[in-house]
């Protein structure tokens, strides 16, 4: 702690302590002053400027677009580590060594069998489910095969239920696409890599031989790792509070992915690839989707720009448009849908109200054409985004847990009725 803050309501004046960061973010501790202040809280509707906790794992500095997980920069990790060290270093707080990572690479492997009776949930659900409702269904109801609780002050059991949910996740993963396309459930082939099986999971074909292809592994390797973790954003910290109430983890995460669904956050790269078809079976006019956007009276957003917190550019947006390119380049792949979001980036970039509001294209805007590319089809984008973030999610329970953070409970201000009497319904 370091210096202090000065409040003044009614008349009276409160000190209370400011907390530095080791990246020199402040912070006011408001959490002693509403019983200092005899009811007094502050308010701020979707946490625009409220720090829900401290934390070591992720630091994002949105003016100067830099992401870093536990200190490392997310440019040296998508260049030089893979996605399972990523997994390791986000939750365990240090790079694995080769012993290490071997370790947890085979502890997961053997984790990566599911009940047999969750493929009778599955088929519960009609092919037109979306696979990010199943993928939910599904995690949660993984508690029912592992139910009794993590003891979060063995680091044993602690370590066993995260390579387990890291096992049993891609297989699920799979299972929702399959399902969708009427394949038989699949469990892939432990002697490949993490990244090479979860392809093989999802595209492995009964009557054909499934090879890999390298620069497709490598694509997902990267995108995996750019999404791994985002601090505090709406899933996350949905995991948290869901977690906070001493839910176990597979719950936590189940929520998780429910709060990842919306097109604001992680259904946004659907969003952004239906809008850009959309854009394409209208004639191409980009200008037309611009207006759109500007104009108060329509509900229409540009997908993929804007973010609650880059106000210069998304770093990982600017990998991710490098790696679209080489993507489809290697592939031999010509989208005239790259051609528009090449189109869109480019007036948005140059018009005032995208300027001055600080909208830039996000994680989400050249994603879905890598995914689209690799033949993922556009319902899986947000299952895939959900796969990526699974290691930030387990590290932010952890944490919270570690921490033993208290139950997630906001208060509100009340601006409802007054106490009125009850009128009879005869008299209404
Ligand atoms: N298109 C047009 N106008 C926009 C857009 C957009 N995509 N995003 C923000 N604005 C405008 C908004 O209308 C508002 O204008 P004004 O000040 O005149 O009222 C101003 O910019 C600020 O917007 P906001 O909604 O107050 O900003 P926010 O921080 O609450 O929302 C956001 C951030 C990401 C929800 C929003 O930018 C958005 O809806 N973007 C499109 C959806 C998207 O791409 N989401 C993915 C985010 S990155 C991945 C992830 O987090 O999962």
């Amino acid at each position: 702690m370091s210096d202090n803050a000065t409040i003044e309501v009614g008349g009276k004046s409160y000190e209370l302590p400011v907390f530095t960061g080791t990246e020199n973010e402040q912070a006011i501790d408001i959490s002693k002053f509403r019983g200092a202040s005899d009811g007094v809280i502050t308010i701020d509707p979707g946490y625009k400027n409220t720090g829900s906790c401290l934390s070591e794992i992720t630091f994002l500095d949105g003016e100067k677009g830099i992401l870093r997980y536990r200190g490392y920069s997310i440019e040296d990790l998508a260049e030089n580590a893979d996605f399972l060290e990523v997994a390791y270093l986000l939750i365990f707080g240090e790079l694995p060594d080769t012993e290490t990572l071997d370790k947890f690479y085979t502890d997961i492997k053997k984790e990566s069998i599911v009940d047999d009776d969750i493929k009778k949930i599955l088929d519960a659900f009609p092919k037109s489910a979306h696979p990010m409702g199943v993928l939910s269904s599904l995690t949660s109801a993984l508690t029912a095969f592992s139910p009794s609780s993590v003891n979060v002050d063995s680091d044993e059991e602690m370590y066993k239920s995260i390579v387990r949910i890291l096992g049993k996740f891609p297989v699920l993963v799979a299972w929702t696409m399959r399902k969708k396309q009427g394949l038989p459930l699949d469990y892939g082939d432990n002697k490949l890599g993490y990244v090479e099986n979860v392809l093989k999971m999802m595209f492995n074909k009964p009557n054909e031989e499934y090879e890999n292809n390298p620069i497709v592994v490598e694509a997902l390797d990267k995108l995996l790792i750019l999404h791994a973790d985002h601090e505090q954003n709406c899933s996350t910290s949905t995991v948290r509070i869901v977690g906070s109430s001493h839910a176990g983890l597979f719950a936590s995460l189940s929520a998780g992915i429910s709060a990842l669904w919306g097109p604001l956050h992680g259904g946004a790269n659907q969003a952004v690839l239906e809008m850009l078809n959309g854009i394409q079976e209208d004639g191409g006019d980009t200008n037309k989707y611009m207006a759109k956007a500007k104009d108060k009276n329509d509900p229409f957003r540009l997908m993929g720009f804007g973010h609650r917190v880059y106000k210069n550019f998304d770093p990982r947006a600017k990998i991710i448009k490098k790696a679209a390119d080489e993507v489809l380049g290697d592939l031999g792949i010509e989208d005239p849908i790259l051609d528009i979001a090449e189109g869109l980036e480019k007036e948005a970039l140059a018009d005032p109200y995208f300027v001055d509001r600080k909208l830039y294209p996000n994680v989400d805007f050249y994603s879905g054409i890598i995914y689209r590319a690799m033949g993922i089809p556009t319902e899986m984008f947000t299952v895939m985004f959900a796969l990526g973030r699974l290691p930030g999610w387990i590290a932010q329970w952890r944490e919270m847990r570690l921490n033993k953070e208290p139950i997630g409970r906001p208060r509100q201000i009340y601006t409802g009725e007054n106490l009125r009497s009850f009128v009879p319904l005869d008299k209404r």
